[in-house]
């Protein structure tokens, strides 16, 4: 089933198709599987995207929408899902389909492993971050109030779509914001990709090779996932920069996006480390450059410290009350479980409320 619309990501036990006008083969992966009934599921805007895939199915196809957003990205929404595929009489021979960003494949993902203890589910990407990153590694989940995805599943999606024309509706910003994601994966790459985002960093974001992109950070993320499923050791590679994003979500009360918050987290690991002696001040002025090249937010004004701890604490990458961090010791060169001294990790803090001083840059 591949064109030179595709690109197969082939290093996962389930296919991973990168591409434009991927509705024959959503329709051909959903004949073969011979399910009975299909719903699809899909955040309210991207509906014309999940219609126009709908249209395309040899089922008759429902499709229900839901307002989401990081904010609904929560139980009660999830409930609001299952008993929407109850009413429709969805069983275990229903095979579900969902659309949307990265909180659509978390949620969605998340009711298809709970309802009637698991549904079949086909996740298409319509975000640069649900494409690179949420979409593939098999991390389903929900938010509580004590912090992001505390409440989840690991389950394996029996497909993935990255539905690269789907990103001509994606506004700007988020289009910008998921490049901190593409970012982190070429840093624990190496200089190729890394240079490659350089290169293209002058382009207008609109005329960037996407499928090209994509497919290459979908890529490195496929094969550290595939090296580690249950993430035992090296899959912690992936979240570099995350331990803080997600302090930075949580403080900010999400009104920082994923990807805003995983540039500042990948500025603050970059401290981090440079503070611990572990990085040079010229690979951290690479990494700052490109990120202010690309435009990403480097830091935020408006959190609090205490919050950005709070919130750090709770994440679940804390281990018996130890903060452990995935620190850059250079570009392609990333370790993991690194313990830092609670000084050194509130001055990086301290530091990324504030933009980068001419020291920092020099
Ligand atoms: N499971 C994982 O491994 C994993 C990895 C990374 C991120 N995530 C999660 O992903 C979420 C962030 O993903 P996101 O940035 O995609 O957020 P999102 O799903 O909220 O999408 C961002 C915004 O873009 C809109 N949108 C998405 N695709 C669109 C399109 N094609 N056209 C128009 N609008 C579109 C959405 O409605 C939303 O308003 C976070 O909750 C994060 O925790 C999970
Ligand atoms: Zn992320």
């Amino acid at each position: 089933m591949s064109s030179k619309n595709e690109t197969l990501i082939s290093s996962l036990p389930y296919p991973v198709v990168v591409g434009t006008e991927l509705e024959n083969e959503l329709a051909i992966l959903v004949q073969q599987r011979d399910a009975r009934r299909v719903v699809m599921l899909c955040d309210r805007r991207v509906q014309q995207h999940a219609c126009r895939f709908a249209v395309a199915l040899p089922n008759k196809t429902v499709v229900l929408s839901f307002a989401l957003g990081e904010k609904r990205k929560h139980l009660r929404t999830v409930e609001t899902v299952l008993d929407a595929l109850a009413e429709q009489g969805a069983d275990r021979d229903t095979l579900l389909i969902g659309v949307g960003g990265g909180v659509a494949g978390d949620l969605f993902g998340f009711a298809a492993a709970t309802y009637m203890r698991g549904v079949p589910f086909i996740n298409i990407a319509t975000s640069v971050v649900a494409m690179v990153d949420a979409a593939i590694g098999g991390k389903t989940g929900v938010d509580l109030t004590a912090g992001k995805n505390l409440a989840g599943a690991f389950r394996d999606p029996v497909a993935v779509f990255a539905a690269i024309d789907t990103l001509e509706t994606l506004p700007l910003a988020q289009l910008r914001e998921g490049l901190g994601e593409v970012v982190k994966h070429a840093v624990i790459e190496g200089d190729e990709a890394f240079a490659r985002l350089e290169e293209l960093a002058s382009l207008p974001l609109r005329a960037w090779p996407w499928q090209e992109i994509v497919a290459e950070s979908m890529r490195i993320k496929a094969m550290i996932v595939n090296d580690d499923r249950l993430e035992a050791g090296q899959r912690e590679l992936l979240n570099l920069g995350h331990t803080f994003a997600h302090g930075l979500e949580y403080a900010s009360d999400y009104r920082l996006s994923h990807g805003a918050a995983v540039a500042i987290g990948l500025r603050a690991a970059g401290l981090l480390a440079l503070r611990c002696g572990r990085f040079s001040e010229e690979e951290h002025l690479r990494l700052l450059a490109l990120l202010a090249l690309l435009q990403l937010p480097l830091f935020d004004e408006q959190v609090h410290v205490e919050r950005v701890l709070e919130g750090m604490a709770a994440d679940k990458k804390a281990r018996a009350g130890t903060l452990r961090f995935v620190l850059p010791r250079a570009i392609g060169d990333v370790e993991y479980g690194v313990t830092a001294s609670a000084r050194l990790v509130r001055g990086v803090i301290e530091q990324v409320t504030r933009p980068p001083s001419s020291r920092e840059l020099r």
